[in-house]
């Protein structure tokens, strides 16, 4: 049986912070960002935007398509969830008016979790061929103002439906992961920023890369040329380039320059400009293949490598199914990139500054620019709009 993804869309928000404004304002080359790491754009949130708007706007055209009292269950994945009790995943059902039977669970481990509420999700499939599961990874980054990590914020959510006879790519079994008790990234409960050792994080992302790799080609037997189209974990594209340089070093395979740019470039358009979306980041990378790569992909052997820092990695793969361009939502997903907003870097500041979900009463001003938003607090309880 395939079990796999049959519909994904993904959704950001309104507005972006350039690199180019933002390297102005800390008199920085600016080619630092756009070569050096490999960033133009951060997709900024307003204040009355969270995971949860973010995440409805993406599931909404899922659900248009299908009936909705079919999803038996919504496993949420985010670093940056709202409440500490429940589940991101019961604000997004009430608002998207679900069907009472229905479960749902948040799944947290920093930017690993959307791989593992996919690869969740697919076993639940396996086990009940009539479950249909929506997988959400949805995340805003943040980290504090003037530090390393601050030109690599951005946000994001990416809606998945994963079901048995899939349209899109069918995930296969057989992965490989690898754990270790680190901290090169992490967010201690009282903080809303993340923290960060940004050069150790890079280097055991790229150690983790190798140990998972080394566990899937002992698990599935397959090589390198058993792939024809690699996703990283894209917290800033440069890190995917070293990725990839790493995997085919490790794997013994020489690439010429064209090669190398052929396997890479299409799944790091949406990120260049969108920034890192932690969970979700992976699933916006795949989306950006789909949509940016002019050939048909059918039958073709797609990876994936999730890495959250902390760390967890897995690295599995997917077979691309035949007909799967029919059901793509990327004119949707051009649109909302297309749309956006430039901020000043003063009004990204005040949007940063503004976020204040800690008061017990607050109606947010209207920047958020729908479908959905957050619209206020009332007594510790968030309540969200439909516009
Ligand atoms: N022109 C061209 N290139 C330039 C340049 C210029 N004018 N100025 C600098 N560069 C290059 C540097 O040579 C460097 O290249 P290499 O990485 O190839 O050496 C690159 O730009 C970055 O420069 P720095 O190392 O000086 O940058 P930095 O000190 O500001 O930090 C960073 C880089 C540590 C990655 C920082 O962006 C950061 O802390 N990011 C957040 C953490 C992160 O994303 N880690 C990734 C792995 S962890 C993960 O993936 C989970 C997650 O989502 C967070």
């Amino acid at each position: 049986m395939n079990v796999g993804i049959d519909l994904i869309h993904f959704s950001t928000s309104d507005y972006y912070l350039g690199l180019d404004a933002f390297a102005e304002e800390k008199n920085i080359d600016v080619d630092k960002f756009y070569i050096g790491i490999g960033q133009e754009k951060m997709s900024i949130a307003p204040p009355d935007e969270d995971v949860v708007s973010l995440a409805a706007k993406a599931a909404a055209p899922i659900l248009e398509q299908i009936d909705k009292n079919s999803i038996t269950a919504i496993l949420f994945a985010t670093e940056s969830g709202v409440d500490q009790s429940k589940s991101a995943g019961v604000f997004l059902h009430g608002l998207l008016n679900l069907s009472s039977r229905c479960r749902v669970i948040e799944f947290k481990h920093a930017c690993y979790s959307g791989a593992a509420a996919l690869q969740m999700a697919t076993t639940m499939v396996r086990a009940n061929p009539k479950e249909k599961v929506l997988v959400i990874a949805a995340d805003i980054a943040k980290y504090d103002v003037d530090t390393s990590g601050e030109a690599t914020q951005g946000c994001g959510a990416v809606a998945m439906l994963v079901t048995e006879s899939p349209r899109i790519i069918a995930i296969e079994p057989g992965s490989g992961y690898h754990t270790e008790d680190v901290m090169d990234f992490w967010r201690p409960n009282q903080r809303k920023t993340a923290l960060v050792d940004g050069k150790y994080s890079t280097k055991v992302y790229l150690h983790s890369l190798k140990q998972a790799w080394q566990h899937f080609t002992e698990e599935t037997g397959r090589t390198f040329d058993d792939i024809q189209h690699f996703c990283y974990h894209i917290p800033f594209t440069k890190m995917a380039e070293k990725a990839h340089q790493t995997l085919a070093k490790v794997a013994k395979v020489k690439l010429s320059p064209q090669e190398f740019k052929a396997q890479t470039l299409p799944s790091q358009v949406y990120n260049r400009i969108v920034g890192n979306s932690y969970s979700a980041s992976l699933f916006v990378g795949f989306c950006s293949l789909l949509d940016n790569l002019n050939e048909n992909m059918a039958n073709r052997r797609v990876s994936f490598f999730s890495y959250g820092s902390g760390c967890v990695a897995e690295f599995f793969t997917g077979l691309m199914q035949p007909g799967y361009e029919k059901v793509l939502m990327s004119a949707s997903h051009r649109k909302q990139i297309e749309q956006r907003q430039p901020l000043t870097y003063a009004e990204y500041l005040a949007f940063y500054h503004e976020v204040d979900d800690e008061v017990e009463n607050i109606e947010f001003e209207r920047h958020n620019k729908g479908p959905y938003r957050l619209a206020g607090i009332k007594d510790h309880k968030r309540y969200y709009q439909t516009l």
